[in-house]
């Protein structure tokens, strides 16, 4: 065991800066449990997560949404250790998108990380993640980063063309060996909408436009090891019902849950970071129940702006 300080890295949102130790902490006992004295700590001014691990740790410490740098506590002084490579594309991927209603970067990597640490059930090549509310892809960017393979449906065709294209240029101009293409997708005959996919270097991605409630329709008998969505906070991103702006998810997410829940194999995990100004954690833990999951009794409450009090739900499927 070593007693190590993993600096903090800056973050562009003041607000989510000013949580980012404590969702830390949360981020590490989720997905390394054995880790001993976590706590946030200041030292010369300067946020660290302090906490007692051993080696075996580097990869999952590497893969911490917040991880900046890693030193080793001796004495008084901190000694940089090496971390390894767990990214298999550049930061970029997820930095150059900016628009409104993106998900924090830095959140949506620790939403995926502790959704893939409750998957119970042995990785069997790069792990199938589907983000079924996907907007223009920062938890697909996020998920082929780390070397998965990425799934979305988005309802906004709009949101959907942009994230097109921009992987289209990203990859060309990174000159990545790459296929990335868009196609209608029909069902008897009738267009019903369109996919976008992207091959590169042992990985993949697809993305349909559709309702997310059609997802096991589109999906078809593919299966996920992780379900990782940051769901309408029911304020300027509204769930669309019907044409119609539902100011609240609630509704969206009952009937989707249990869609999701069958589009999971055994052992998977569904994660989903929500609004709990909308919808209490004991109802949504509810419509995950009587969808089959098993809720961990993980928390990573925190305030995103007077409107949105971000929380995180975990679930299995046994
Ligand atoms: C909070 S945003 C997700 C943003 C995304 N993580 C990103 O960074 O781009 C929720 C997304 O769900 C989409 N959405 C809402 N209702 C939907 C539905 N019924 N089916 C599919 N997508 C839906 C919205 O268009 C929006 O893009």
């Amino acid at each position: 065991m070593a007693r190590f300080c993993m600096l903090l890295a800056p973050s562009s949102n003041r607000v989510y800066a000013g949580v980012a130790p404590q969702l830390a902490a949360a981020e590490l006992a989720a997905t390394w449990p054995v880790a001993e004295h976590v706590e946030p700590t200041v030292i010369a001014g300067v946020d660290y997560l302090t906490f007692d691990a051993d080696e075996g740790a580097l990869p999952t410490i590497a893969r911490q949404s917040a991880c900046f740098a890693l030193f080793a506590r001796e004495g008084e002084l901190l000694r940089p250790v090496s971390l390894p490579d767990v990214y298999t594309l550049d930061d970029d991927l997820v930095t150059i998108p900016k628009y409104q209603g993106k998900t924090n970067e830095q959140f949506t990597q620790l939403l995926l990380n502790v959704t893939l640490a409750a998957v119970a059930r042995e990785a069997d090549g790069p792990r199938q993640v589907l983000d079924p509310l996907a907007g223009r892809g920062t938890t697909l960017s996020t998920a082929l980063r780390l070397g998965h393979d990425a799934y979305g449906i988005e309802l906004d065709d709009k949101a959907f063309e942009q994230m097109a294209s921009f992987y289209k240029t990203y990859f060309r101009r990174k000159r990545l060996k790459h296929s990335a293409d868009v196609t209608p997708v029909r069902r008897a005959g009738k267009s019903i909408g369109r996919r976008f996919d992207l091959t590169l270097d042992g990985q993949h991605a697809t993305v349909f436009t559709g309702d997310t409630r059609a997802s096991a329709e589109l999906f078809g008998r593919k299966r996920f090891d992780a379900i990782v969505t940051d769901a309408p906070y029911g304020v300027a991103h509204g769930a669309t019902s019907g044409g119609s702006k539902d100011r609240s998810p609630a509704k969206l997410l009952a009937d989707a849950i249990p869609v999701w829940a069958s589009q999971l194999k055994h052992g998977g995990a569904l994660g989903i970071a929500w609004n709990t100004l909308g919808q209490s954690r004991e109802d949504l833990t509810r419509v995950c129940e009587r969808a089959g999951l098993v809720v961990e009794p993980w928390e990573f409450t925190h305030r995103v702006d007077s409107s949105i009090r971000r929380d995180v739900l975990v679930a299995r499927k046994p």
